[in-house]
């Protein structure tokens, strides 16, 4: 593992060792002022910026940097009122290219090594299908848990599933008074969906008969109460639902495994004693009979001071109640230094009062970043909420096997020489590859349509155009002959501009990486890979590759297709996509 500095740490190290030489302490140790640039690879503005400090003319204070960067490997011109143009030396970004190529991690660096990030996500109901709603926390809290691994960090995923509450006595109950209702099928997947049509009917029986509220009643204190019988059936939703998330998880190449699984069930145990806690601090009181913590800065639609509503009237404890216990669990128990709630943008006001109250409580320090990493909804076509024609919710499956079958016209309308099994595993992971991109294309926060034609489409920032440019380069690369792949890269050669933009372009990997870690937006990658694409697509449009002016040509370009191939493919699997060699 040797990191690679990037051409553009390169160009701010070298004004940054000019400065040095040129003014004194207390400036030269200022931000460089170093941005990518039109006019060379870089310019840095900051003759301009210090020139009144320094007591010089910006221009001449530009000059004297310089002089002291004349000789290095980023060298300058000056522009304008003192702008710096800097352009690093040919043979520098051909080492740059040999160094990634020579590195597994392609010089990528690992700043996150000793930290641990907790990340909740995904967090499906038991005995409900996966639906559309669960898409976004799944696909965007999986991309997170890959992107922080591979800059370093130790990540902890946590399936928050819906495992407990009042409705699982409503169900239960349901269950037990109709015997003859089963949950068949052929896998889990359709006993899921078996249990989510029983899920409907006892809501429809709880609603309209008083008398099964009460059994329903009775029926979630016998579960509370570790009631066998009880106990028993719970379980075999439980089973039953999660062995379904993970066929749907698998399908999706998420990471998720039932090891990760810490539903809401699990802090059942400790909800008396964190809010007993919460009660003795005299951060929760009473307020008609419920326990709640109240806040300076949270008010209601009514004006009124809005409540967390730690412990209910009935003595039962919510939703809340159970966030509180994930916050101070992950921080004690746990040890996260972040902590990140992948969760629908609408429960942003529970989280900042689970955050405020945890911080009251003491569990939340400074030195803990608890983050509620919220999104937007995805919208049916026509920009309306998303429903099936009959009005229900929409199944995840059933998106993704509209998706795959999209893919499976749109790779036919391409030429290919794929058949059988090759081919139908290039159709699924376009399918699946495409719906994954195009949430996590859009910035987070949107709202979003979910257009299949749009996703699966061949032009454009999809999932599929960013498997089809990755497959290319394999292409050219397998056209090859094989000791031109091996063959050094050679560094005096000069490079066309469009090879510079593709080695400028490979080498913001790594900062693009750090930025969607401390952002934790994805988009910025698929961004990235969009323009690296782009760049590559210029670079062996206008540079022969495979038969080039000479052999030393023809090494350095296949260099640069390798190197475009393997970030082309590390960047898809980060987001959680494959790429496959041939489509
Ligand atoms: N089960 C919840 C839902 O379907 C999501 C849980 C999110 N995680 C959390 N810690 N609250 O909306």
């Amino acid at each position: 593992m040797t990191e690679v500095l990037a051409a553009m740490v390169l160009a701010q190290n070298a004004v940054t060792g000019a400065m040095a030489r040129v003014l004194p302490r207390q400036l030269s140790e200022r931000d460089p002022l170093v941005r990518p640039s039109e006019h060379a690879d870089f310019q840095s503005n900051v003759a301009l910026a210090l020139a009144k400090a320094a007591g010089q003319p910006p221009r001449e204070l530009a000059q004297a940097l310089q002089q002291e960067l004349a000789g290095g490997v980023v060298s300058s011109t000056l522009s304008g009122a003192g702008f710096l143009n800097l352009s690093v030396d040919d043979a520098q970004l051909w080492r740059q290219v040999e160094a990634r190529l020579a590195d597994r991690r392609l010089g990528v660096g690992e700043p996150l090594v000793g930290t641990r990030t907790v990340i909740d996500y995904s967090g499906p109901n038991i005995a409900k299908e996966m639906h559309v709603g669960h898409l976004r926390t799944t696909v965007i809290g999986d991309s997170l848990v890959r992107v922080l691994s591979f800059l370093g960090g130790d990540v902890v995923r946590q399936n928050h599933l819906g495992d407990w509450g009042t409705q699982f006595g409503m169900l239960i109950q349901y269950i037990d008074e109709h015997p003859e209702a089963r949950w068949q099928g052929a896998d889990p997947g359709e006993q899921v969906s078996v249990l989510d049509g029983l899920y409907r009917a006892a809501r429809q029986v709880f609603d309209a008969d008083p008398e099964f509220v009460e059994r329903a009643r009775l029926r979630v204190v016998a579960l509370q109460s570790g009631d066998e019988a009880t106990l028993a059936v719970w379980r075999e939703l439980v089973a039953v639902s999660t062995a379904a998330f993970q066929q749907l998880y698998d399908r999706l190449g998420v990471l998720l495994t039932p090891e990760d699984s810490a539903g809401e069930s699990t802090y059942n145990p400790v909800l008396d004693e964190v809010v007993q806690e919460l009660v003795d601090a005299g951060i929760a009181v009473d307020s008609d009979g419920a326990l709640c913590v109240f806040f300076d800065d949270v008010t209601g639609p009514d004006g009124e001071p809005a409540p967390l509503i730690v412990r209910k009237k009935d003595g039962g404890y919510g939703y809340a109640a159970t966030d509180l216990a994930t916050i101070r669990h992950r921080i004690r128990k746990l040890e996260a230094d972040r902590i990140l709630y992948v969760v629908d943008a609408r429960q942003a006001l529970h989280f900042q009062m689970v955050f405020a109250t945890a911080r009251r409580a003491g569990w939340l320090t400074d030195d803990v970043e608890a983050v509620h990493v919220p999104f937007g909804t995805v919208m049916g076509p026509g920009g309306t909420p998303f429903k099936t024609r009959s009005g229900g919710t929409v199944r995840l499956s059933e998106l993704l096997d509209a998706a795959v079958e999209g893919a499976r016209e749109a790779v036919a309308d391409k030429p290919h020489n794929l058949d059988g099994e090759a081919l139908e595993r290039v159709i699924q992971a376009a399918g699946i590859g495409a719906v994954k991109y195009a949430d996590l294309s859009t910035s987070r926060a949107k709202n979003y349509v979910f257009d299949i034609a749009q996703m699966v489409a061949l032009q454009g920032n999809t999932g599929v155009y960013m498997q089809y440019a990755h497959a290319r380069v394999r292409t050219i690369l397998s056209k090859a002959p094989q000791d031109s792949l091996d063959a050094p890269v050679d560094a005096s050669l000069a490079l066309h501009p469009v090879e510079r933009a593709l080695v400028l372009a490979l080498d913001g990997f790594d900062a693009t990486l750090r930025e969607v870690a401390q952002e934790l937006e994805p988009h910025r990658l698929c961004g990235y890979l969009f323009a690296l694409a782009k760049a590559v697509t210029d670079f062996y449009g206008a540079c022969p590759v495979l038969k080039p002016e000479s052999a030393g040509v023809r090494a350095n370009r296949l260099a640069l297709c390798r190197l475009t191939a393997q970030t082309l493919a590390r960047g898809l699997d980060l987001l959680g996509l494959q790429a496959p060699d041939r489509m």
